[in-house]
């Protein structure tokens, strides 16, 4: 697999992979490690939940913060992000459940969530590392093309081609997919101190190609990540073609 990184980078991998390392978590000073769904991460939560069951790694001292849910779904909804958490990653690994934080698609009051989950992530300490993956469009999170690169966590009606992309979770019904999520903003996750985005599949190629070659704009909204100063990208072959 190619690694591609969109700019100068300001540290070596290296550099990067020594300042996790150093990190000891503790009660005190927990890792705060924001996470994304879809599939492109299923591998990623395989592994660590392989590394936990050994024994090499512990999630207890980790303060999680999801990317995205949908509005007007419930929790329990097979296809919810919450289900979808709980099924790959918190239901084998040790996260204290009070150190879970996922949006609420179905608050009574939206916004309030959206404001409060920014105030959360804010008195963790911010977020240490971010991980996600993107839609075809260049999406990152739920921030739809035309996001402001500045957006903070807030409802987000989806683009077409997201419901499209997504109908695959839905019986292929366009009909069932949620219209709208709450999703972290751009700003939120250009806040975190590092970012891994993982890109695989040739109906990704375009938005890659997008993101790093073209300038950072916000109908492509990963291509932010250029103004990030420990950003890495992770690809597939197939992800490359445009490049
Ligand atoms: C949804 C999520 C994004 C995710 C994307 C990619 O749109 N909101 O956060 O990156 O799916 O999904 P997949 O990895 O299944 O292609």
């Amino acid at each position: 697999n190619a690694l591609h990184v969109p700019q100068e980078p300001t540290s070596t991998n290296t550099e990067s992979q020594e300042r996790i390392n150093t990190f000891d978590p503790s009660p005190e000073k927990p890792f705060v490690l924001g996470l994304p769904t879809g599939t492109s991460p299923v591998l990623v939560y395989e592994n660590l939940v392989q590394r936990y069951k050994a024994g090499d790694i512990s999630f207890r001292n980790v303060i999680t913060f999801n990317m995205d849910e949908y509005v007007g779904i419930s929790r329990e909804h097979p296809e919810s992000y919450h289900s979808f958490m709980y099924k790959h990653f918190f239901s084998h690994v040790d996260v204290d459940p009070a150190n879970i934080n996922i949006l609420n698609g179905n608050a009574p009051d939206l916004e309030a969530e959206c404001h409060e989950y920014e105030e959360k992530i804010k008195k963790a300490g911010g977020i240490e590392l971010f991980l996600g993956g993107i839609g075809p469009d260049g999406h990152i999170a739920f921030n739809e093309p035309g996001s402001s690169l500045k957006s903070r966590t807030r409802v987000k009606t989806l683009a077409y081609d997201t419901i499209i992309a997504n109908s695959r979770f839905f019986g292929n019904d366009l009909s069932q997919v949620p219209r709208m999520a709450l999703t972290v903003g751009v700003g939120t996750v250009l806040d975190a101190r590092e970012v891994v985005i993982i890109i695989t599949g040739a109906h990704k190629a375009l938005a890659l190609q997008k993101c790093i070659e073209g300038g950072v704009n916000h109908m492509w909204t990963l291509s932010s990540l250029q103004l990030h100063p420990h950003p890495m990208i992770v690809v597939d072959e197939d992800a490359t073609l445009e490049l």
